[in-house]
Order: structure tokens, then C-alpha cells, then sequence
């Protein structure tokens, strides 16, 4: 495709040396699980909006942004690895499908303090949070990645965005911390005692290689991340809540409803657009999780957006992980079937067991093939020919043996491609003619040499 055309939501894109969103991809785009109240990422989506009544949220933002969105407002490096066309869709050099919902943070926060009121009206509860100084954004992401029950190139992200005045800082500062009625801080989105939080709460200190920014002060740090931490464990527990109660309610896996609280811990992380960062992580089910990626914003996003005044705090997590936990579903491709089997078991509001279906028998085809002799081989580009040639049929995609020939230098690959459907039998005749269109393919778009 060069020289041409794409159109992705609704609009023509020029094409250039950039261009890798497949049509498979492509289709993807305005598929809007998360506009369906019934389907489990939106019903989790609806209770992450519920416990921060006093934010904006958005859910309908396009999916197509500018590289400046993604990565250079965000303070990606020039070189950084996540920029690379292995890794991202890109539309052509200048647009492509966000890799993340941070893509949004400093547009959004622009549209507040401009007052832009195009983009302001299409929060969901537009008058709730005059000026965008507290917003949530939902919505789909597109990521090149490998092929198995927990990857798909398009899933879903929460973002969270909550800034505050220095002024304001020093007022909620004057509160008494340790309330036993109220949440500190005066968050009022929190109606859970704090006392009941603070247990759930471990606060590290601020480690060497992620430090504070030196427009901050340590107290301004110590605030704002402790009302992040506290607002992010109030959600964390509130959903877990509620899932233990599904549980105990659907009369099942009466060990796993004993616990009655969930222990956080924060990792240090590092984001080119916070600092410090944290990774979140709760003890679930016996195990650590890891939910969300967080942090102070860095202020030069904040002074680019015309608030050098404000200081805040960021959160972005992936939906299909925690909702596969909530929901008990055991393949991420489950969340795009249509099969009235899954779509019915789910209603707005409520979490519940997903009782799976019987599985359709799957098929594993082997390919062997050389490397080319000239240019590279990434393994994401396999992945992609496989999804454009098999779609969902496709379960997962493994190299099972690699080698180098001694005499010759070449090296040889070997792939497993495991075929299975969510929903129907398909016929091995079928399958064989798939995998004969994918081995075709190989040959033309990635110039390797069948064995
Ligand atoms: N956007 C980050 C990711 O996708 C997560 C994140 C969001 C981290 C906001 C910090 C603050 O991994």
C-alpha cells in the first residue's frame, strides 16, 4: 500500500513508508465494545467511572491520533523503542492508532483550560468537572504484539488524570490525615472509612532512579501521591469487592471469599511522562497482580497545557486483565465474539462468573521456513500476516525451534500456529486451505524461504 489511501473511522489518510495498520486492524477501529452496557469491559469501565463521580469521562474519543500525541507531548525520547513500527500501527509517519490513553492527557487538558468546548461535550458528564482538572478516559488501544489467550493487538485502557492548585494543595493539607469518617484529603469520591483503606495502603519512599522533579516540593510530592495511592486502592478495592460478592453470591470457590481485604504494594516504575512512577500491584487470589501503571505528571506537561500553576497525578491501566480476572474469562479474543453464548451471560452493572462453553477442537499446523537473506525478519510482522489471513481463528502463534546452519550461515525458524474457533466447528479442509494462504503470504510479504 503505497501512494494510496487509507481510511480508518470515517476518514482518508495518505499512505507513506510508515503505513502498517492492516485491514484486520483497520476493522477493528469503531467496533465500540465499550458503548455496549452488557459486555464485560464496559459494565467494569461503568464501575471505574462510578468511584470518581467528581471527574470528566470520556469513552468515545477516536482511536486516530498524531505521533506528537502518543509519544512527543508525552516526552517520548526520539529513539524510544515504543515509537518503532515493529511495535506500533501506524497510519503514515505523522498519525496512527494510540498505543495508549495517555495519548489524550495533554489535549484534554488544553480543551479545559481553553475551554474547547467541541471536545469538552463529548465527556459523558460534561458539566461535572469544569476546566478538565480531573478526568477519566476510556477506550480502545492498538498495540503490534505476539499471538495467545492474553494478547490481541486491540484491547482497552482506563486512564486517569487528577490535577490540583498549589493553593488547593495547601488547604487539603490543612485536614486532619487520619479522619476516621472521611477519606483523608476530603476526596469525596471516596465513602469508604479511612481508616479501612489505610491498611491496604504501603507507601514506599521515593527511590533514587525515579526521582521528584525539582519543581516540586517534597511536600507537594508526598500529597499528591498519597491521594493518588489512596484513590486508586478505593477503586481497586471497591471491584474486588464486588467481584468476592459475586462469588460468594454464585455459591463457589469458598476459600477465594474469605479474603476480605486486598494488599497493594508500589513498585517503582518508569514512565517518560511521570516521575516518580509507580507500578500498582495487589495480592489477589494468591498472587501479586499487576494493575496499573501511575504517578506525578511531569510538570512540563502541565506547563505546556497553560497550567504551570497545577501539579498532578496519572494512572493507566489495561481493562481485559482485570475484567478476565473479574469475570473468570479465560481468553482475551472471548471479549470480540459474538457468540450469544458469552454475550448473554452478561448484564450492565454486574459482575458474575462467566461459565464457559464447550471448546471447538483445535488444530496445530507447523512452518518451517529460512530467514531472508537480505532486510529483517520481525516476529510481529508474522503475527500480523497470521491475523490477516486467519483472523480470530487463530489462538496462538509460538516459535518452537530455531537454528543456524553451520556451512551456510542461514537460520531457520520454526513456528507452531495453533488454529481454534470461539464459536463454531471448522472443518480441517478449512484450516488446511488457511494455512497453504498464510504459508503464501509469507513468501510475498516476508521474502522467506519455505522449507
Ligand atoms: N500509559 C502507560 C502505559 O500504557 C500507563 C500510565 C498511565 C503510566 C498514566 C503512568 C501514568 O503503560
Amino acid at each position: 500500500i503505497k501512494n494510496s489511501e487509507l481510511k480508518v473511522m470515517g476518514s482518508s489518510y495518505q499512505t507513506d513508508g510508515w503505513t502498517n495498520t492492516t485491514s484486520a486492524i483497520q476493522n477493528k477501529t469503531g467496533c465500540n465494545l465499550l458503548h455496549n452496557p452488557s459486555h464485560p469491559l464496559a459494565i467494569l469501565k461503568e464501575l471505574i467511572f462510578k468511584e470518581f463521580p467528581s471527574f470528566a469521562y470520556y469513552d468515545s474519543l477516536s482511536p486516530v491520533v498524531s505521533t506528537y500525541q502518543n509519544f512527543d507531548s508525552l516526552g517520548f525520547s526520539k529513539d524510544h523503542p515504543g515509537r518503532s513500527k515493529t511495535d506500533t500501527y501506524y497510519i503514515n509517519e505523522n498519525t496512527l492508532l494510540r498505543t495508549h490513553t495517555s495519548a489524550h492527557q495533554l489535549q484534554l487538558l488544553v480543551a479545559g483550560k481553553q475551554s474547547d468546548r467541541s471536545l469538552l461535550a463529548q465527556a459523558k458528564n460534561g458539566k461535572a468537572a469544569p476546566g478538565n482538572e480531573r478526568f477519566l478516559v476510556a477506550a480502545d488501544v492498538y498495540r503490534r504484539d505476539e499471538i495467545d489467550s492474553s494478547h490481541y493487538p486491540v484491547f482497552h485502557q482506563m486512564e486517569a488524570v487528577c490535577t490540583f492548585s498549589r493553593k488547593e494543595i495547601q488547604q487539603l493539607k490543612q485536614q486532619p490525615a487520619h479522619s476516621n469518617t472521611n477519606t483523608q484529603n476530603n476526596f469525596e469520591a471516596h465513602s469508604i472509612a479511612y481508616s479501612q483503606v489505610a491498611k491496604l495502603t504501603d507507601t514506599t519512599v521515593i527511590g533514587n532512579g525515579n526521582p521528584k522533579q525539582p519543581e516540586h516540593t517534597t511536600d507537594e510530592v508526598a500529597f499528591v501521591a498519597e491521594h493518588m495511592k489512596q484513590s486508586m486502592n478505593q477503586m481497586v478495592f471497591q471491584i474486588l469487592s464486588k467481584a468476592m460478592a459475586a462469588k460468594k453470591a454464585g455459591g463457589y470457590q469458598a476459600s477465594d471469599v474469605s479474603e476480605s481485604e486486598f494488599p497493594v504494594r508500589w513498585i517503582d516504575a518508569y514512565f517518560p511522562f511521570t516521575s516518580p512512577s509507580w507500578e500498582m500491584e495487589v495480592f489477589y487470589q494468591g498472587e501479586w497482580l499487576e494493575i496499573c501503571g501511575c504517578g506525578i505528571m511531569k510538570q512540563e506537561l502541565l506547563d505546556n497545557a497553560g497550567m504551570p500553576d497545577r501539579l498532578g497525578w496519572a494512572f493507566g491501566f489495561g481493562l481485559e486483565r482485570l475484567a478476565m480476572l473479574l469475570f473468570g474469562i479465560p481468553d482475551i479474543r472471548l471479549f470480540w465474539s459474538t457468540d450469544p453464548r458469552f454475550t448473554s451471560q452478561f448484564s450492565p452493572g454486574r459482575i458474575n462468573a462467566f461459565k464457559p462453553f464447550s471448546r471447538h477442537p483445535s488444530c496445530t499446523k507447523d512452518v518451517s521456513f529460512w530467514l531472508p537473506s537480505i532486510g529483517n525478519f520481525h516476529e510481529n510482522d508474522l503475527m500480523d500476516l497470521v491475523r490477516e489471513t486467519a483472523g480470530d481463528l487463530v489462538e496462538d502463534v509460538k516459535l518452537i525451534d530455531s537454528f543456524t546452519h553451520p556451512k551456510t550461515g542461514k537460520t531457520s525458524h520454526c513456528y507452531r500456529i495453533n488454529y481454534c474457533s470461539m464459536d463454531r466447528n471448522v472443518t480441517n479442509d478449512e484450516i488446511n486451505l488457511i494455512q497453504e494462504q498464510v504459508r503464501d503470504q509469507m513468501v510475498k510479504q516476508l521474502g522467506v524461504t519455505l522449507r
